[in-house]
């Protein structure tokens, strides 16, 4: 496969982009650099690109640093969707991961395969979301021990063991960190709202063991590496 077309399969970015990447000198196939985007890759090469070295799987697994102002939605008329950060080429193949509040960053997967949608979906699978948040206004005392056991925020059932880690408190805001292992409607804000505060700011910092990379900015996006999925305990069919 031609080492452009090999590049943005592997969701580094458009083809064009990847090429300009190539001529830049970006990329090196079996430690050699290489900077003619025609050249031929093999499944048995060893492909470079910016230091990091990345490899060709038949399905997509990427790691978004989603910004505010912009749906978890495939389509929307109205709003800026996650799916408007990615190239055209893979645009069509998303799916989202979950869902994150259009006021929320943070850390969203996407990918072409649903059985990963699966391993982390499924309400069985208990997989831990962490969330960092600014909130106004005063919290109960006993505010840790409540969410450690389940609180009552409306729904048909208490929400399942979590935990708060307060960072920082100042006279009208505090800072802190709420670990979930369920993914109902605007659990964070909810839970937060009935422990006596409104949240004014939030980001999800971590899905299981896998933290948002420090260096995407918000709107950019890489491929998992191996070590992620394994962390994970995702174990692809195909590569
Ligand atoms: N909880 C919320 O309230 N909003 C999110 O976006 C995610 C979790």
């Amino acid at each position: 496969m031609r080492l452009d077309k090999y590049l943005s399969d592997c969701g580094i970015d458009t083809r064009s982009k990847c090429k300009k990447y190539i001529r830049q000198g970006r990329v090196l196939v079996n430690d050699i650099l290489i900077t003619d985007e025609a050249f031929h890759v093999r499944d048995e090469d060893s492909v470079v690109f910016d230091q990091k070295p990345i490899k060709l799987q038949k399905q997509l697994y990427l790691m978004f640093h989603k910004p505010a102002g912009c749906v978890c939605a495939l389509s929307d008329s109205m709003h800026k969707t996650v799916l408007d950060y990615f190239p055209s080429e893979i645009k069509k193949r998303l799916l989202i991961v979950g869902r994150l509040d259009k006021d929320t960053e943070g850390l969203l997967f996407l990918t072409d395969d649903g059985a990963f949608v699966h391993h982390l979906m499924a309400p069985k699978k208990h997989v831990e979301k962490s969330y960092y948040f600014c909130a106004r206004g005063h919290l109960c005392d006993e505010a840790c021990d409540m969410v450690a056991s389940g609180m009552d925020i409306g729904d048909e059932t208490p929400t399942k063991p979590a935990t708060l880690k307060i960072l920082r408190t100042d006279a009208d805001q505090i800072l802190g960190v709420l670990s979930i292992t369920e993914g109902r409607y605007h659990q964070v804000k909810r839970m937060m709202k009935v422990l006596g505060v409104e949240v004014t700011y939030l980001k999800r910092i971590s899905i299981g063991k896998i933290r948002l990379d420090d260096n995407l900015s918000a709107g950019e996006f890489r491929a998992l590496t191996d070590k992620e999925l394994e962390l994970l305990n995702y174990h692809q069919r195909e590569k």
